[in-house]
């Protein structure tokens, strides 16, 4: 994982680097450093810690931020534990040399000894640091500039990278490279000033022009200068791609929030709508989606989907699972993709494959799409950020367009994940005529409904609060739900896990009475998801068997119950809608939840220990 961002032109580059670094803080954050070129020397600050700990260190000392040209990195640590030596930039033995670098070179210990060999020694326990003073022996050896000794360098390197390297004898240029994790490059008026970033995020105040580099292809920017891109391996020159950003600043900011994970929670509404404008046409009784318009036969002539994903997006995917077959007929399975792409599937042409991911960056999923497109499946990607790497290697797909997610524990781009598959299954379904014209109109006006819905729920913040204090001390948690929710009851654990630190497992309801009741005692919160539709009878009685345990039970109900609020320490009410749309709507409460527990706690919210927002490692 890691960020990476960096500057060269006329600005001062200090501003830029490091507030870019705070921007990519999603990515990584147990270490970080900064280099500056000051126009004589390079001036390397690093520290172990956050963003915020590097720039009070920096903010000691003038000279550490002096000069148009800049590297910055914040760590999620691979090889090495976290600490000021290991944190990036590194500089190469000799000193000429600096790089950021967000990947693992896997054959960084082969090299290592070799390098070794030829007599050099090493600060860190860093794969990075190996990769840079290859790059000095090879510019030795073949005395060629930095470009070339960068090309010939990554042609020895097996693993994954998204680098930027500077040299202090060519201080008009960056080389920046590309494969596995991913790279912008933004590129400032008549090439007056670049800027680099793992996504185009640190640079949108300063220019919406970037290209976006493809796998195996390395750059050189030279102010003033067109941009060079050539492949790695073979050497051909590639035409450079400059898009135009639609990303705006104010997307990337808090906006009064305290953190963005709340303010995530609270732009639901706009992102579910923003997610189904254009597709869902209900005057028309249509769903219109390209994606899947354009490989309508592929989705019909389906022997199965298979899903695949990791976290968050793996619950959005077991949601797709039950709408698939309940609405559409087609058989579904869904595999995380650490397990798919090394478990030797049988996947076949006649198998359509949806790869979810909000960052379209996971490495797991990015290989299982390789995976499944080498076995001839088609596959689909569902994901948020535009132009990402699995946006780029499916061969169809459709965002979900719910706008940047900063916070390191998903919200929006779960409920909108479950927008697009609710859109696409609906679609199938109206296909197949496995769904009456009535019913799917049905569906199409209760969806229409859900923004305004998700808005009246959002307004139960203090109902949560008092549940959240009541229970912010648990050691344990069971949520439980059936059908459609029992994912929401795994996405509920992992929300509260992720930032609280609270251990919690989802089950789905009925399973309880398999293990999981033999940890209820009067300690023990339970959250039932118990919606008038979906089995409620049932669930009425599983929390029948919680109460005769002395379990605490927090009831997630349909407007106007009666049943389960006789039973229930504590109810959350969510507004009536069909079975299949539930998700969208009982999730939020989890959401509010977790996030108020993790402040009651003095957890850190947005960037929660040991975990990162994008894992371009396996
Ligand atoms: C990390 C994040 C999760 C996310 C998962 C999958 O673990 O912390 O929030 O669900 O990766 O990420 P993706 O970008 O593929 O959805």
């Amino acid at each position: 994982m890691c960020g990476i961002t960096g500057y060269i032109g006329y600005r001062d580059a200090y501003p830029i680097v490091i507030n870019g670094l705070k921007r990519l803080e999603y990515r990584g954050y147990d270490s970080s450093g900064i280099m500056m070129y000051d126009g004589k020397a390079m001036n390397l600050s690093k520290t172990k810690g956050k963003v915020a700990d590097l720039e009070f260190i920096v903010n000691n000392e003038e000279k550490r931020k002096a000069g148009k040209i800049g590297l910055g990195h914040t760590r999620w640590a691979t090889h090495g534990v976290p600490n000021d030596t290991n944190s990036h930039p590194h500089f190469s033995e000799h000193g000429d040399l600096a790089i950021v670098h967000n990947g693992i070179i896997e054959n960084y210990d082969t090299l290592k000894k070799e390098l070794t060999r030829r007599g050099y020694t090493f600060k860190s326990d860093t794969d990075t640091e190996v990769l840079i003073n290859l790059i000095q022996e090879v510019k030795k050896n073949n005395k060629c500039k930095l470009g070339k000794a960068v090309q010939i360098a990554l042609t020895n390197v097996v693993g994954a990278y998204a680098i930027a390297v500077f040299d202090i004898t060519k201080p008009n240029e960056l080389v920046i490279a590309k494969l596995g994790s991913p790279i912008a490059i933004g590129v400032g008026k008549e090439n007056s000033e670049f800027f680099v970033a793992s996504d185009a995020s640190p640079f949108i105040e300063y220019t919406k022009n970037a290209i976006y580099l493809e796998d195996e292809e390395l750059a050189i920017v030279k102010v003033g200068k067109d941009i060079e891109v050539r492949k790695i391996m073979d050497d051909s020159m590639v035409d450079t791609n400059i898009q135009t950003l639609k990303m705006s600043l104010e997307q990337i900011e808090k906006g009064g929030y305290d953190h963005f994970m709340l303010k995530e929670i609270h732009e639901q509404p706009k992102a579910i709508i923003d997610t189904y404008r254009g597709r869902m046409l209900p005057d028309q009784g249509i769903i219109k989606m390209s994606g899947v318009d354009d490989h309508l036969a592929k989705f019909l002539n389906a022997d199965r989907i298979i899903i695949i994903a990791c976290g968050t997006s793996w619950h959005a995917g077991l949601v797709a699972e039950y709408l698939f077959e309940d609405m559409a007929r087609i058989p579904v399975e869904v595999e995380y993709a650490s397990e798919f792409r090394y478990r030797n599937p049988i996947v076949t042409s006649k198998d359509v494959v949806i790869a979810i991911s909000q960052s379209g960056e996971t490495a797991d999923t990015l290989a299982a799409i390789k995976l499944a497109k080498s076995k001839g499946a088609f596959v689909f990607g569902v994901c948020n950020v535009v132009g990402s790497s699995i946006a780029r290697e499916t061969h169809a797909g459709s965002y979900t367009h719910a706008g940047p997610e900063i916070g390191v524990a998903s919200t929006k781009a779960f409920t909108t994940q479950i927008t697009v598959l609710s859109l696409i299954a609906l679609k199938l379904a109206k296909e197949k005529g496995t769904l009456s014209t009535s019913a799917f109109q049905n569906y199409l006006r209760t969806l229409a409904h859900i923004p305004s819905q998700i808005e009246q729920l959002l307004k139960i913040d203090d109902t949560v609060k008092e549940i959240a204090a009541a229970y912010k001390d648990a050691k344990n948690c069971l949520y439980l739900g059936r059908g459609f929710n029992f994912p929401v009851a795994l996405e509920g654990a992992l929300k509260l896990k992720e930032i609280s630190y609270i251990h919690a497992e989802g089950y789905p309801a009925a399973e309880m009475k398999h293990g999981p009741i033999a940890l209820i005692d009067e300690n023990m919160p339970i959250f039932v998801i118990a919606t008038n539709k979906g089995h409620y009878e049932k669930v009425v009685s599983n929390i029948q068997e919680i109460k005769s345990r002395s379990g605490k039970i927090i009831a997630v109900v349909t407007e106007g119950d009666t049943q389960v609020k006789e039973i229930a320490d504590h109810v959350i009410e969510i507004p009536e809608t069909l079975e299949a749309l539930t998700p969208l709507l009982t999730t939020i409460p989890f959401q509010l939840l977790s996030y108020h527990i993790a402040v009651m706690l003095n957890k850190n919210v947005d960037q929660p220990r040991n975990l990162a927002k994008s894992v371009t490692v396996e």
